[in-house]
């Protein structure tokens, strides 16, 4: 051992969406936990005891472990104090929807010379299949025999402290060493334990998330089928799925976005050389909602002649992120077409947002972009054309039939 471990847990990337909502979760059970990030402005925040996003839950655990059980620091040396250290730091697709790998091995080019053979590495961050194997022999090249476990996030953001207290783990170790020193980890968190081997663990994380995104563009698709005959989808899915338990989880129509989905049914894809028709499909169809609503617009409005208003700006309800929210992509393309657009969020927090009130009085038409809870049950004036893909309004006319009229 190197140098003397203060810390059970150095989390790099932890003033992320996962990495931080995971440190307080750990803190809050007692063990010492640093947060390394080189974001200094959400240093200094969280060491303020803020937090830098929604989490619900979180400020009260923060405001209490800071200080105490948790620190924050944006010196990568402080990876040598750490028994644990945890990755979560972003692992994004590239402009080839390939996955982005130099940010992960640079990231332990770095911190090479910090680490040694007591610790263990335990990956959190969502990787490609084989990453962890790879990662095992870069440092092993460097002289470091390592432990490494691959323990994936499965939350759902904006609920993680919830959720990391219920979740089964899913736990692979490159070794029998790295997978007991995780097992005792998350023991601390989660309610269960389930040990796979490391290939089944990449995959279980990818497939979780490429189901939900399929899953999301099976009823995007069904709307569009809908509305292209001049039906109201939200009423067929009700009384579908009414008293009919085999169709019971088909879920509702909306933007299907954010960070995470599509990017990981784009890394399958490319884990299959391609091959993974029905993950292409998804993204065919998720990805082409906003087109296809602007293009049912024009069958029935000059756009360059009107104000379309966008009652929802984040990638999902009740948070605060607009990463890869697809409201963005339906502006450009109302733009595109010359329309005035004017936006709205009352969560997100943008001076070139308008308030809902506003919104409503100067838009023709309204898309709510993100069904927010502030929108639930919302009456329209109406003389609007109001699109409302996830039937959380309280429609006078219904959104497939505003298509047509
Ligand atoms: N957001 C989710 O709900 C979610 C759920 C499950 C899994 N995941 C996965 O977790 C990983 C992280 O996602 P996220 O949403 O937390 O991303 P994020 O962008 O919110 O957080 C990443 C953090 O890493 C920091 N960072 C970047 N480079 C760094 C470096 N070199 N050293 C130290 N810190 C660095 C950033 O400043 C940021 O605070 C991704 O692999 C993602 O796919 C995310």
């Amino acid at each position: 051992m190197k140098f003397d471990k203060k810390y059970d847990i150095l989390i790099i990337g932890g003033l992320g969406h996962v990495g931080l909502p995971l440190g307080i979760a750990f803190a809050n059970k007692g063990l010492k936990v640093c947060l390394y990030d080189i974001d200094k402005d959400k240093a200094d925040q969280v060491s303020r005891g803020e937090m830098p996003f929604i989490e619900y839950g979180a400020d009260p655990i923060l405001k209490k472990v800071i200080g105490n059980e948790l620190t924050v620091s944006t010196e990568m040396e402080e990876v040598a104090f750490a028994k644990h250290v945890v990755v979560a730091i972003g692992t994004p697709v590239d402009e080839y929807l390939s996955p982005k790998l130099r940010g992960f091995f640079s990231l332990f080019e770095k911190f090479a010379n910090y680490l040694d053979e007591s610790q263990t590495i335990i990956i959190r961050s969502t990787v490609y299949p084989k990453v962890c194997e790879q990662l095992e022999k870069f440092l092993l090249k460097k002289g470091l025999a390592i432990n490494i476990a691959y323990c994936p996030e499965r939350i759902i953001q904006g609920y993680s402290i919830k959720e990391l207290n219920e979740l089964p783990q899913i736990v692979a170790g490159l070794n029998q060493v790295a997978e007991k020193k995780a097992i005792d980890l998350f023991s601390t968190l989660s309610p269960k334990i389930i040990p796979t081997k490391m290939g089944e663990a990449e995959l279980i994380k990818l497939f979780a998330n490429a189901w939900r995104y399929i899953s999301f563009a099976i009823s995007n698709q069904f709307y569009m089928i809908a509305t292209m005959h001049g039906e109201n989808y939200d009423s067929i899915r009700k009384a579908l799925m009414d008293g009919y338990g085999r169709a019971a989880n088909i879920p509702g129509a909306g933007f299907t976005a954010g960070p995470c989905l599509l990017k990981d049914t784009m890394q399958l894809a490319s884990f299959t050389a391609n091959t993974f028709q029905l993950g292409h499909a998804a993204m065919m169809v998720n990805e082409g909602l906003p087109d296809f609503i602007v293009t049912q617009l024009r069958f029935t409005h000059d756009l360059s002649k009107v104000t379309v208003g966008i009652l929802g700006m984040a990638f999902k309800a009740d948070i605060d992120d607009t990463r890869d929210s697809l409201s963005f992509r339906l502006r450009k393309s109302l733009m595109f077409q010359n329309a005035k657009v004017v936006c709205s969020d009352y969560i997100v927090n943008d001076p070139n947002f308008i308030s809902k009130e506003l919104l409503v009085e100067q838009s023709d038409i309204i898309i709510i972009g993100v069904p927010h809870s502030d929108y639930k049950g919302i009456q329209f004036p109406m003389n609007k054309v109001v699109i409302d893909l996830w039937g959380i309004s309280k429609l006078v006319v219904p959104s497939s039939v505003t298509f047509n009229s």
